[in-house]
């Protein structure tokens, strides 16, 4: 009996240690030091790749040079308005197959930080929220609402049991080992009061109740509850300390560049400031840094969200958008991370000692009470360079610079001593030409203001959308007395549009009058040109385009777009008419879109003009159709659309994005320093258009016959398009 018993308990303290030497294994937690898995601290090196921003078919190489690059992890926002186009109705296909992105990135060998949010931000529509999620009844955003609440943790929940069922948390084995839940609350928590407070508390309670075995995130949110790790975003954030002593210190956005508005400079972050940045984080105890953006990609169709986001989010990432190596930003982040890696024991093992060297210079040591030794030897100054001695050895520290010593003594790396090559990027023709030209003017004669949708005044655009296109016409009628004085020879009357946002175009009796656009700093504008009216009905027809919603914002769901202010015409007889409030007619979308042009398939129901004809528009709204064989090779290919003026374009029926040949505008041409930190961002690209080339994926493209449609609103030139292959050389 008594052998029995004892060899019972023993199985049992067997189990029981097995079982939690099981949980140790696969689980995921945390300590002041850093994220702990398979019960080790971990110093982990991470990269945000976003993937409806680039194709299936480039996933596996993009998260492949990750790894290359020294990364550890892979960082994703979830895109909701992606999944979820419709309510109930999902979408995880092609460039949305989040669980194939994930198994991926699996398969590579990388872990995941998977950022439901499911507000993201992230210069994507509406922020990543569902418009039709705007239009739930007594609904409000991002606050203390139970409708929203609830729209939240449904969506929340989907997508964590959707990683569940495949495994994919790093407690089941799978490669999730961290998960965000909101997104940079802490400004909205502070303008909401109490409101924002209960809401933060509520997401925290939720997120940790779906029971992922992995710890969650709240990035920029000091007050993130227990046990949701606070994480800071920024170009530095050695200045950042988690709200409680037991969290690490956590980096979830190191800005590697930044994103581009049209009609924005080109911003450039030099690779020597982002390295110091990170090496200071890391020597202040840092123990998670992931590039925001390490591959940013491209906004397809009509996901840039701003708005005037540009198409292309290449973001000056260490792979740039067409999936190429940007050097030498790549290689020298590389460089860091393994001398990071080579320091990794001792930098989760201990404090640093700090010592001074000099007015900037400092030495920060890190040991394992083992006998291993880790220095960082910091310069601050701006501009000159130092000589210090630190343990009877003489070194010379760049400006700005931090040098690691991963055994104390020798120099592996400094981060303003750029080694690596240069990438030199060509966009070289790709020998595709265009034929079979077409071109099919938008209907614009037959508008009518008889549509299905009318109303007497001004209506929000989004709300008679609900953002299925990003055009909508407002048309309205305008009796003119043949007595009016102007019909005899006086000054034409004025027509003056207020509009929330974000462009139009202004027809009066079919003919094209003018444009108007608004930018992403202020979205309003005024458009006020004369226009020629005759004796009689008079059809003022305004094209109110959107280009891309707000993403970030108090409330931004509440915002208005489109022609919401007033319209006037002044210099009339009577002096100013006011048609803000008679009857509107509203026709959401373009008939070209109606009649999906776009499709490769469909056979066409219209009358292309054809031939030479086929180039000469004489208005603004023209839809262009052409064919071009398949560049050879496997360069990355580009649309150079520079003779070209605003509007979309589609290849085999694939929405390439918006494009817009807007000039950049502002302050380039200067790198510009922000506070006591040096900044980090440098502009460039004044007077050339900020978007010239849009990414066409090659596996978009079949070797003969892809059809090209192009939606210009102003007017362009389509022999001046062409097919270009991206080429790059390192030296
Ligand atoms: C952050 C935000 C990201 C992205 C970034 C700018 O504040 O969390 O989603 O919008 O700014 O690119």
């Amino acid at each position: 009996m008594g052998t029995v018993l004892v060899s019972k308990i023993l199985t049992f303290l067997l189990t029981t240690i097995l079982v939690s030497s099981a949980v140790i294994q696969c689980g995921v937690t945390y300590d002041k030091k850093s994220i702990v898995i398979n019960g080790r601290r971990r110093i982990l090196l991470s990269g945000s790749i976003h993937y409806p921003r680039s194709t299936p078919e480039m996933w596996e190489d993009l998260i492949t040079k990750a790894k290359d690059g020294g990364l550890d992890v892979i960082d994703t926002y979830v895109f909701w308005n992606g999944h979820e186009p419709s309510p109930g109705n999902y979408n995880f296909e092609g460039r949305y197959d989040l669980v194939r992105f994930i198994k991926t990135v699996q398969r590579v060998g990388l872990y995941v930080h998977l950022r439901i949010g499911p507000y993201v931000c992230a210069e994507w529509n509406f922020g990543g929220f569902p418009v039709w999620l705007k239009y739930v009844p007594g609904i409000s955003f991002r606050t203390d609402n139970g409708p929203f609440k609830a729209a939240m943790q449904g969506f929340t929940q989907k997508i964590v049991q959707m990683m569940k069922n495949e495994g994919l948390f790093a407690s089941q084995g799978g490669p999730i080992i961290l998960s965000q839940i909101e997104n940079e609350y802490g400004p909205e928590r502070k303008a909401l009061g109490s409101a924002g407070q209960s809401y933060v508390n509520w997401a925290a309670k939720m997120a940790v109740g779906l029971q992922t075995g992995v710890p969650w995130v709240m990035c920029k949110e000091d007050d993130a509850p227990d046990p949701i790790i606070n994480a800071c975003n920024g170009f530095y954030c050695d200045y950042f300390t988690p709200n409680k002593p037991y969290k690490p210190l956590l980096w979830t956005e190191a800005w590697s560049g930044w994103f581009t508005e049209f009609g924005g400079p080109k911003v450039k972050r030099p690779v020597e400031d982002l390295a110091f940045a990170v090496a200071r984080f890391i020597q202040k105890g840092g123990s998670y840094v992931n590039y925001y953006m390490y591959h940013g990609g491209t906004n397809f169709g009509r996901t840039a969200g701003g708005p005037f986001i540009t198409t292309s989010y290449d973001y000056d990432a260490p792979i740039d958008e067409y999936g190429l190596l940007q050097e030498p930003k790549y290689s020298h982040l590389k460089e860091l991370h393994h001398a990071i890696k080579l320091s990794e024991h001792a930098l989760v093992s201990s404090d640093p000692t700090i010592t001074k060297l000099g007015n900037y210079e400092q030495a920060r040591v890190f040991s394992d009470g083992k006998g291993s030794c880790v220095a960082f030897l910091s310069n601050y100054h701006i501009n000159s360079p130092a000589k210090v001695t630190f343990k009877n050895r003489h070194y010379d520290l760049p400006a700005w610079s931090i040098s690691i010593l991963p055994d104390c003594s020798n120099v592996v790396f400094n981060t303003a001593t750029v080694r690596a090559k240069n990438s030199h990027v060509e966009m070289v023709p790709s020998g595709s030409v265009l034929y079979s030209v077409a071109r099919y003017d938008e209907d614009i004669a037959s508008l009518s203001d008889h549509t299905a949708i009318t109303a007497s005044g001004l209506l929000d655009q989004i709300n008679v959308t609900r953002d299925s296109s990003d055009y909508l016409w407002y048309i309205t009628s305008v009796d003119i007395k043949p007595s009016e004085s102007f019909l005899r020879g006086g000054k034409w009357p004025t027509l003056t549009i207020d509009s929330a946002g974000h462009a139009v175009h202004v027809f009066v009796n079919g003919h094209f009058y003018g444009s108007a656009f608004g930018n992403r700093e202020n979205r309003r504008f005024v458009y006020s040109a004369p226009v020629n009216l005759r004796a009689g009905a008079n059809r003022i027809a305004l094209l109110s385009v959107a280009v891309g919603l707000p993403n970030v914002g108090l409330h931004f769901e509440r915002w208005e777009t489109g022609i919401v202010g007033s319209v006037m015409l002044n210099g009339l007889d009577e002096g100013k008419r006011d048609l803000s409030w008679q009857k509107w007619s509203y026709q959401v979308g373009l008939k070209g879109e109606a009649l999906n042009l776009v499709s490769p398939t469909a056979t066409s129901p219209v009358e292309w003009i054809r031939g030479s004809l086929a180039k000469q528009s004489r208005q603004p709204l023209t839809w262009y159709k052409a064919y071009f064989d398949g560049p050879k090779g496997n360069e990355p290919v580009a649309l150079d659309l520079r003779s070209m003026g605003k509007g979309q374009a589609w290849i085999n029926g694939q929405n390439v994005g918006r494009y817009w040949m807007d000039y950049a505008k502002g302050d380039c041409g200067a790198c510009s320093y922000e506070g006591t930190y040096r900044q980090s961002k440098c502009h460039s690209g004044c007077g050339e258009p900020t978007q010239r080339w849009y990414h066409v994926p090659r596996s978009w493209l079949k070797p003969r016959g892809n059809m090209l449609v192009l939606l210009e609103e102003l007017g362009g030139d389509i022999s001046g398009v062409s097919l270009v292959r991206r080429s790059v050389s390192y030296n």
